[in-house]
C-alpha cells in the first residue's frame, strides 16, 4: 500500500472500501447545469462568471456539504453568511499564513500546502465533500501530488473542481518563459489592481500539469484514484483588452480554435473529478 493510501485508510477509515463514483455523472451534471449563459460556453468569460454558481449547484446535485476552498487566501469565494445560507461548512485553505490572515475573521482556516506531506501536518485536515480552487494550480510545483492529496482529503463520493489557466494559450506561455520579475512588470502595467500591496497580487506561476487536454490529464487523474473525470476546456482571455485591433484578431482566433475544438490552445479549464 502506498503512503497516500495508508494516509487515506488511517486518517479517513473506510474510504478505500467504498464503491467508485459512476463514470459520466460529472459530464451529465455539466451538460444540464444552467448558470449565467450570457457568454458562450466555450469562452473563458463563461467559466469566470459561473464558477461561484456551479459550486452550490454541485453541492445540491451530489449532496456535498463540507467545502474546502484550496488557495482561498485573502479573498474567499463566499461570504460566511452566504456559505451558511447554502448549508455549507466552509473551510478556506492556503499555503501562506499571511494570505489567510488577510481573509476576514469567522472562517474556518486551514493553512497547509495542497502539494505537501499531509502526514507532517499537526492536525489532520478533512475529510471534505467538495474541494474547489480558482487560479491556484498554476502556482503549485507538484500538481500530481496535489491531486493525490485532494483524493486523500475527499470523503467517498466527494467532488473537486479546479479552475486554472492552461498552456499553450499565448499569455501563459509568455508568462511561463520570461523571468518572474519581467512578468510582474507586464501584469502590473496591464492590470494596476495587481500591483504589490493592491487587492489582487501576482504570484509566481509554474504551470505544472496546466493543460486543457483530457487525453493528457486523464491518465494522471486516474492514477490519483479518480474514476469520474470531466475536463471542460475554455478559450479566450483579455490580455489584449487595451489594444483594439490585436484584441479583435486574438478573439477571432479563439473563436476559431473553439470551433475546431483545438485543445492544445485552450486558455483555461475546469477539471471536475469525483472520488
Ligand atoms: C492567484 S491567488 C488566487 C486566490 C483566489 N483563489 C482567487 O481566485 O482570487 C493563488 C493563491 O493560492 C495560494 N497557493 C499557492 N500555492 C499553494 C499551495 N501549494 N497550497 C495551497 N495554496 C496555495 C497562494 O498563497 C494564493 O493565496
Amino acid at each position: 500500500m502506498s503512503s497516500i493510501e495508508t494516509f487515506r485508510e488511517i486518517a479517513l477509515p473506510g474510504s478505500l472500501r467504498r464503491a467508485p463514483a459512476k463514470v459520466g455523472e460529472i459530464a451529465r451534471f455539466f451538460e444540464t447545469f444552467r448558470g449565467d449563459e450570457t457568454h458562450p460556453r466555450w469562452h473563458s468569460d463563461w467559466a469566470w462568471d459561473n464558477y461561484d454558481k456551479i459550486i452550490p449547484a454541485l453541492s445540491r446535485h451530489f449532496g456535498l456539504k463540507r467545502l474546502c476552498e484550496i488557495g482561498g487566501g485573502r479573498d474567499p469565494l463566499f461570504q460566511r453568511q452566504e456559505a451558511n445560507a447554502l448549508g455549507l461548512h466552509y473551510t478556506i485553505n492556503d499555503i501562506d499564513p499571511v494570505e489567510l490572515a488577510h481573509a476576514p475573521e469567522g472562517y474556518d482556516k486551514a493553512c497547509f500546502d495542497i502539494a505537501g506531506d499531509l502526514w507532517a501536518l499537526p492536525g489532520q485536515p478533512g475529510p471534505y465533500d467538495l474541494m474547489v480552487s480558482r487560479m491556484v494550480f498554476e502556482h503549485v510545483a507538484d500538481v500530481e501530488r496535489a491531486w493525490n492529496n485532494v483524493q486523500a482529503l475527499l470523503a467517498p463520493g466527494g467532488v473537486a473542481l479546479c479552475f486554472f489557466p492552461t498552456l499553450y494559450a499565448w499569455p501563459f506561455v509568455i508568462n511561463h518563459l520570461i523571468p518572474e520579475s519581467l512578468s510582474h512588470k507586464i501584469v502590473h502595467a496591464l492590470f494596476p489592481n495587481r500591483r504589490d500591496g493592491g487587492g489582487d497580487p501576482k504570484f509566481p506561476a509554474v504551470y505544472d500539469w496546466c493543460y486543457g487536454r483530457e487525453s493528457v490529464l486523464r491518465p494522471m487523474l486516474e492514477k490519483a484514484g479518480f474514476s469520474d473525470i470531466h475536463v471542460q476546456p475554455f478559450w479566450g482571455q483579455h490580455y489584449l483588452a487595451k489594444f483594439p485591433v490585436l484584441r479583435d484578431v486574438d478573439a477571432a482566433l479563439d473563436r476559431l480554435m473553439a470551433r475546431l475544438d483545438w485543445r492544445l490552445f485552450t486558455s483555461y479549464t475546469y477539471v471536475i473529478v469525483r472520488k
